[in-house]
């Protein structure tokens, strides 16, 4: 296994839809494990293959920092088929270093997609497992959680974040 280069906002491949995966083959195991050693590498709760710069409906997250319960979760082509609630917490991103925000997001989902051996996976969550599940699809969706606040906070971040990566 090896640690993979995490692409930085605003790196295009983050604002773009990922393909589905259609071979799971031994390219996409390789790649699996370098994900996972690159999210704790990061010290990272999930990982999106858009943000290895690999444009696939992938995602590997492991929330056991803060649910010690939660196993290592990896996703092949998930979509979320319910969602219920409401509640705001703090979110970050490994694309997006050195900022975190209030966002809301469902209290619960439940993701369908496929595991690392191609069988299906229905995942039902709540909590901090549910915020991940969906800021990770989101990823693969080509959406970054600084496109969840409003319309003010974002131009702030933008403007704030030019600044200080220039
Ligand atoms: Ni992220």
């Amino acid at each position: 296994m090896s640690a993979l280069t995490i692409v930085k906002y605003p790196e295009k491949i983050l604002k773009e839809k990922t393909v589905p995966v259609k071979n799971i083959d031994g390219g996409l195991q390789k790649l699996i494990d370098d994900m996972i050693d690159t999210m704790y590498d990061s010290l990272g709760v999930g990982l999106a293959a858009n943000q290895v710069g690999v444009s696939k409906q992938l995602a590997v997250i492991d929330v056991s920092v803060r649910d010690e319960k939660s196993p290592l979760i990896v996703l092949v082509n998930p979509e979320i088929v319910y969602s219920e609630g409401e509640v705001e917490a703090e979110e970050g991103c490994l694309s997006i270093p050195d900022y975190t925000t209030v966002l809301k997001r469902a209290v619960k989902v439940c993701v369908k997609g496929l595991d690392r051996e191609g069988k299906p996976v229905e995942i039902e969550a709540e909590g901090f497992l549910a915020r991940a599940l969906q800021h990770e699809i989101d990823h693969l969706n080509g959406i970054l959680f600084v496109d969840r606040m409003g319309r003010i906070k974002r131009e702030f971040f933008k403007k704030r974040y030019a600044r200080e990566k220039a």
